[in-house]
């Protein structure tokens, strides 16, 4: 473990000295007093970065040792973990640590060889750090349009793979707890409606609903059958899937175990224990411990995408910033008055509702290794508060907070501009996604994640609205229909989601 502990990079540090040194705006200028202050702790953070490079050069090995894991957990505090996870998203992976694929340009520790086309499902080696693609806008931000993963083609062909975009990942644990409550809401409801088909002798229909947005309808049969031909965004399985373009992944325990194998040829233990019959995952033919060949085995332990979901996490929220001058003031308020009128909020439902702030993160396996966080204690600023008691649908007032996300957490039917040629078969039983369909990606952050779409294809938000079909295409039709000048007034909206600006010396 290395005895001097920055994590590399102060985004989190900073935006908790922002809230203790700068001051609210004053005149509309959101200038700090203490700018010397704050730029005196970027100075230090920069130069203790530049001391852990010098003393990584001395002991290379001790690099890895933050990366194993579970060494870490129990160690410390959760501020600890995360610095530690912190330093593991930008770490550069390297050889010896089970980076790559097959043999590469020959036996570790040689470095691996770069593939940016991906070789099915078990990656390529794209990206050196988590951070490679995860840095536009600021720290755990998305990713550069030349930086566009091309997943899961021959390896060969560019045309055989499906592009994508990375997007940022400030606030994803929030998102998970969000996702846990419709989760569980839907599946309370199903198992009513199961109950009382088998007492009835009677198949059930019931609408499914949560707080307003809806899933369609299932049928419950007296036999306990679930018919769910008519469920709306969702996976048969009643799962919320909040993470990738795609609603991929329901948790980010198992987005990262994927991140690392596609990315950077790192395969966990428990991917290696429990995936090796999911249809959607490959692991290479190399042999029981080593299967990705490279020669390096046990690559990483469970714990490690457990490290790198309980640090993002941790990571705050991005925040709604509208413009301080006056006028634009108005023409803002007008915009987000807009976004309801023309149909975008029933997708980008401005919130979502947060019971609580508690997650656990869960690698699966032989050996599972579980890390829960009580997000209001361990949380970094800005974390979601308690703004106002909202009565739900049902008329409950309940403490829930609400979650600035602007998504539904469904998929919708895009129509075809936005298609892929292939569906997206999903790990973990989640069936298949058809091409045209997507998750309604959040727009929280919005302002600072260009190029927009899966595949970055839309340079600015006007042009991602163009791009919208489908399910979409009425709402895109009224933005058409809007005067230039509201258009740009809800453009201006949209450009107000923005993340809290960090001072960082690079
Ligand atoms: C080569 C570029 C690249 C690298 C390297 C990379 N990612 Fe990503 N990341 C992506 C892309 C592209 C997506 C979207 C994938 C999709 O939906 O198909 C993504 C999605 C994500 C998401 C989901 C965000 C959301 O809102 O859905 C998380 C979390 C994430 N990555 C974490 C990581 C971590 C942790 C690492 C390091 C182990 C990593 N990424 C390395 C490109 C990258
Ligand atoms: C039927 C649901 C639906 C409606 C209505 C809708 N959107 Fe979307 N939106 C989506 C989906 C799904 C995506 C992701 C599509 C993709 O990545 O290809 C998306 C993506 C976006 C993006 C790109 C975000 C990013 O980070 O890449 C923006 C901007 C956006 N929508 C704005 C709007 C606006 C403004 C409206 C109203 C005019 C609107 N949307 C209406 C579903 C919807």
């Amino acid at each position: 473990m290395p005895l001097t502990l920055p994590a590399r990079r102060l985004s989190v540090a900073l935006a908790a000295l922002a809230a203790s040194v700068l001051p609210p705006p004053a005149n509309g200028q959101p200038l700090p007093v203490d700018v010397r202050a704050a730029l005196a702790d970027a100075v230090d953070f920069y130069r203790g970065v530049r001391a852990e490079q010098f003393f990584l050069a001395l002991e290379p090995n001790e690099r890895y040792e933050v990366l194993v894991g579970d060494a870490v957990f129990g160690f410390g505090d959760d501020a600890y973990l995360f610095a530690i996870g912190d330093e593991a998203f930008e770490a550069e992976f390297a050889r010896s640590g089970g980076v790559g694929a097959g043999p590469g340009w020959g036996p570790p520790p040689l470095p691996a060889r770069n593939q940016r086309l991906h070789d099915g499902e078990l990656g390529g080696l794209d990206g050196s750090s988590c951070r490679t693609c995860h840095f536009v806008g600021g720290p755990d931000g998305s990713g550069a349009p030349s930086q566009v993963a091309l997943l899961r083609g021959d390896g060969r062909r560019l045309d055989t793979a499906t592009v994508r975009d990375a997007p940022h990942v400030m606030g994803l644990g929030y998102i998970e707890v969000a996702a846990r409550r419709i989760e569980r809401r839907l599946q309370e409801r199903a198992r009513i409606a199961l109950s009382q088909a088998a007492d009835l002798g009677l198949p059930i229909p019931v609408q499914l609903a949560v707080d307003g947005i809806e899933f369609g309808e299932v049928v419950a049969e007296p036999d306990g059958g679930l018919d769910t031909a008519g469920l709306y965004g969702i996976s048969p399985d009643l799962i919320v899937r909040p993470f990738g373009h795609k609603g991929r992944h329901a948790t980010l325990v198992a987005l990262n175990d994927e991140a690392l194998q596609i990315h950077h040829g790192i395969q966990t233990e428990s991917r290696r224990l429990t995936r090796a019959d999911d249809p959607a995952t490959w692991l290479g033919d190399g042999g029981e411990f080593d299967p990705d060949d490279d020669g390096v085995e046990r690559e990483a332990t469970a714990a490690q995408a457990v490290l790198l979901a309980s640090y993002l996490s941790m990571l705050g929220v991005p925040r709604i910033a509208p413009p301080t001058d006056p006028e634009m003031a108005l023409t803002w308020a007008r915009g987000r008055a807009l976004f309801e009128e023309v149909g975008c909020a029933g997708c980008h439902r401005p919130s979502l509702r947060l019971p609580d702030r508690e997650v656990t993160h869960t690698a699966r396996g032989p050996e599972p290794f579980s890390h829960s966080l009580d997000l209001d204690e361990a949380g970094q600023d800005p974390i979601p508060r308690r703004l106002a008691f909202v009565p739900d649908d049902d008329g409950f007032v309940d403490a829930a907070v609400p979650l600035f996300a602007f998504t539904d957490l469904r998929r919708h039917d895009m129509g075809p501009g936005l298609a892929e040629p292939w569906p997206e078969v999903l790990p973990d039983g989640g069936g298949e996604v058809p091409g045209s369909v997507w998750l309604t990606r959040s727009l929280w952050g919005l302002a600072d994640t260009a190029p927009y779409l899966h595949d970055g294809r839309a340079p600015t938000v006007h042009d991602a609205i163009e791009w919208h079909g489908g399910a979409a295409a009425e709402s895109r039709a009224a933005y058409r229909a809007l005067p230039e000048a509201e258009q740009g007034a809800l453009r201006v909206f949209l450009l107000s989601l923005t993340r809290t600006p960090v001072l960082l010396v690079e």
